[in-house]
């Protein structure tokens, strides 16, 4: 099994990673490979559609997403925003019923806003979301200091071992002839007609 951890900072290495790479080192322990793509830079030069195919194209073999982004002015990234705007539009079949978590990093406010514009996008496509012991969010301004945020480190944590079982029951569900349901034609309507 492998989850794919998208990092929406403009930092490769900053917080949202270090976040991102405690996640990934509980889910490997646990057996489940991962792989952490750093898409703010594409994004911000301008090669989004590039970096949404690639990451869009891998999800189709995933079984699982985490989305980390650091809180610009209390929300995501707009690196993040328009990564994800794009990824779900083109490739949400390739996230659909598959578990998915949101992590964000902020030197001090904003995170819980930032968490619900993560979440929305999952829950809009029918993905189980895993949560941990705490809202997911890290503190600091360097990855030092994240790693000083005792309590984040230990969310992140138990994020990737929750993401890991959850994983691991998916499998056995399947193991044992339980599929996800199937999907009905949907209904859309609009306020006009
Ligand atoms: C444009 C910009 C806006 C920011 N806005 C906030 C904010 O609203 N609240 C906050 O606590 N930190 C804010 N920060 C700080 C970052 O969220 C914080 O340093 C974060 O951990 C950086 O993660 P990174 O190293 O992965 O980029 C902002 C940083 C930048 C560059």
């Amino acid at each position: 099994m492998k989850a794919i951890l998208v990092n929406g900072s403009r930092r490769e290495k900053g917080c949202t990673f270090t976040a991102l790479s405690l996640v990934a080192k509980e889910l490997n322990a646990a057996g489940i490979d991962t792989e952490i793509y750093f898409i703010g830079k594409k994004v911000i030069d301008g090669q989004v559609d590039e970096i949404v195919k690639e990451v869009g194209e891998a999800l189709a073999d995933a079984d699982a997403f985490v989305m980390g982004s650091p809180v610009y002015y209390a929300s995501p990234s707009g690196e993040s925003q328009m990564f994800l705007d794009r990824l779900f539009i083109k490739y949400g079949k390739n996230l659909k019923f598959k578990p998915a978590a949101a992590v964000v990093s902020a030197r001090r406010a904003g995170t819980s806003a930032t968490l619900d514009d993560l979440n929305k996008y999952f829950t809009n496509n029918q993905m189980p979301v895993v949560s941990s012991n705490y809202w997911n969010m890290v503190h600091g301004s360097a990855p030092e200091d994240v790693m000083k945020d005792l309590e984040g480190v230990e969310i992140m944590q138990t994020l990737g071992r929750n993401m890991a079982w959850i994983l691991k029951c998916i499998e056995a569900g399947k193991a044992a002839g339980i599929e996800h349901p199937q999907d009905k034609e949907r209904v859309r309507t609009n306020f006009i007609r």
